[in-house]
């Protein structure tokens, strides 16, 4: 495959991201370039130590001094107490302003780091290896970093954007087939809400999506880096809206999450469901453009993919609540991303509650709609 640079133009705080396989030796002279000093500190997912290992060793190659930790875990990692333990380290290692931290691993390890990178000496430098499907067309890419409280996930903070992406595809050889497809899920996410030739790219690519076929998945994570890069570009802390269309599914698929107590359902299968969600709730209030077949596309699209397209036997009026305290309820009011055909989103916050339990209902949630 040919290897791509994507830029992602924020003045001051561009980056590139870089899109290849197999490419170890071009990193040295990528990582080489964007630090600022001599010492790199890498912290990488146990999952992917190998790796992360040759990573180290051609970086130090490159003339940097290399300190690593490895992190076993997941979504708990993102906590207070690990970025502290993340802190001690830095100091240890007497990390200063130039200093470049380097992320190796999937969104979870790309979060805790950056946000370690935003917050120790007021902000260092960090640059980003993604390793799961997910971290590589969205997590990655955009500056949110973030770890969790027990009110909320990602409730604690920062924008703060990396200086560079290097993604190597050929580490999703190791990637288990349940995360390759929450990575999917994203990736459908960007089709359905901001590019519809996207969604029929996957439409006629499912079978090659499945089988990991290289020239189809290096597409497609060019494909949304590009999306993503254009949408931060226009967006960058998520206040125009436009950023907002990148939550479309993301509401109920939040809810799903907090009931589930972030244990049975991965984030992007619960992804899978709140589009659905989403698609059934545009189809009951009228909003979906006539001939378009949205919702069939949709479901079909997301089955072919091995994801869930039906709810857990969650209460309906328990997923309303949390939604209604979900942080991105603004004055009280829901806010819903709802697609208005394929490719197309609008924010609304004129939902009933009772079309939304009905269609929650019809989606595989259980109960009453509260009367
Ligand atoms: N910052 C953002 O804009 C943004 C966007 C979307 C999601 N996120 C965050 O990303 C996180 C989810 O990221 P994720 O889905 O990558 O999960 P993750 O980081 O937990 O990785 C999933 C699992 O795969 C393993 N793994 C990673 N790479 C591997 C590889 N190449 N081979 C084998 N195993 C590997 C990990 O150890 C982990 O068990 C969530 O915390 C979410 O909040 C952030
Ligand atoms: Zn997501």
């Amino acid at each position: 495959m040919d290897n791509s640079l994507i830029l992602v133009r924020l003045e001051g705080r561009s980056y590139d991201i870089a899109i290849n396989h197999d490419q170890a030796s071009g990193l040295a002279d990528f990582v080489r370039r964007r630090a600022p000093g001599h010492l790199a500190i890498v912290i990488a997912d146990a999952s992917v130590s190998g790796f992360a290992g040759l990573c180290a060793q051609v970086i130090a190659g490159a003339g940097l001094r290399i300190e690593m930790t490895t992190l076993s875990g997941q979504e708990g990692l993102k906590s207070l107490a690990q970025a502290s333990a993340l802190y001690d380290r830095l100091a240890d290692w007497k990390a200063d302003r130039q200093t470049l931290v380097v992320a190796i691993g999937g969104g979870v390890i790309g979060d805790l780091a950056g946000f370690v990178a935003a917050t120790f000496a007021r902000g260092i430098p960090f640059l980003i290896i993604p390793t799961t499907l997910l971290a590589m067309v969205d997590s990655s890419v955009g500056g949110k970093v973030a770890i969790n409280h027990r009110r909320g996930k990602n409730l604690i903070g920062a924008f703060h954007q990396p200086v560079g992406v290097w993604i190597d595809l050929s580490v999703l050889d190791t990637l288990p087939d349940r995360e390759y497809r929450c990575g999917l899920a994203e990736v459908v996410k960007y089709g359905a809400a901001i590019d519809a030739e996207l969604f029929a790219y996957l439409e006629s690519h499912v079978d090659a999506l499945k089988a990991r076929d290289l020239k189809s998945v290096a597409a497609v994570v060019n494909w949304c880096c590009r999306l993503k890069a254009s949408v931060v570009e226009r967006d960058e802390r998520d206040t125009s809206g436009e950023r907002a269309a990148l939550n479309y599914g993301h509401t109920f698929a939040h809810a799903v999450e907090t009931m589930s107590g972030y244990g049975s359902w991965r984030h992007g299968e619960a992804v899978a469901m709140g589009m659905e969600c989403a698609a059934g709730l545009a189809q009951r209030m009228g909003l979906l453009a006539p001939g378009e077949m949205m919702t069939e596309r949709q479901s079909r699209l997301l089955s072919g993919l091995d994801l869930p397209i039906r709810l857990p036997p969650m209460k309906a009026d328990e997923l309303i609540d949390v939604m209604a305290s979900d942080k991105k309820a603004q004055s009280g009011a829901m806010r819903f991303v709802l697609p208005r055909r394929v490719g197309t989103v609008e924010l609304t916050a004129q939902v009933s509650r009772n079309d939304l339990a009905s269609v929650l209902r019809d989606k595989g949630a259980t109960g009453s709609s509260g009367h």
